[in-house]
């Protein structure tokens, strides 16, 4: 399979777009531009492809998740705050086939109680969360492995 037959999605939500300058004591100094080089290599290392969508807005992020039905293998999702309020986020996952990765920067368990519920994480393969930038690395592993094991699954 090459490489064009193996999109993966990676979705960023509501104020990831200020990374760099937001809260960097938490979420660090580099840019989410440099996290998206950071999984571009990561996936080219898998010979995957990656796109990557950022909005602020949840329908759009709805919009994104539709339209990968189909034509992406794997989500990798970093939703911002929408993680832990946005049913409808979690219902247009549930509506998609591929392989779904949560993704945070920070450690959301360890901070205030209303970042402790996650409600994307039931329709995720699983998360990962509190590494920063490496994040975006062990993502793009762990689409890897998944797509490994459903292939191991469905010989
Ligand atoms: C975040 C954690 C969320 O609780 C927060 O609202 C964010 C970023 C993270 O990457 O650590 O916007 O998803």
């Amino acid at each position: 399979m090459t490489s064009h037959e193996r999109e993966v999605l990676l979705i960023s939500g509501p104020n990831l777009d200020l990374l760099g300058e937001r809260e960097p004591e938490i979420y660090g100094t580099e840019t989410l531009a440099s996290h998206v080089a950071t999984a571009l290599a990561a996936a080219a290392r898998y010979d995957l492809s990656l796109r990557h969508f950022q909005s602020n807005h949840e329908g759009d992020l709805i919009e994104a998740i539709h339209a990968a039905r189909g034509t992406a293998v794997a989500i990798v999702i970093n939703a911002g705050a929408l993680t832990h309020t946005s049913w409808a986020l979690h219902d247009a996952l549930a509506a998609f086939d591929g392989v779904i990765i949560e993704l945070h920067l920070s450690n959301p368990a360890a901070r205030e109680s209303f970042r402790h519920t996650s409600v994307i994480a039931p329709v995720a393969d699983g998360v990962i969360a509190g590494f920063g930038a490496l994040g975006y690395e062990l993502a793009l592993t762990a689409v890897e492995r998944c797509l490994e094991e459903r292939a191991k699954g469905a010989s």
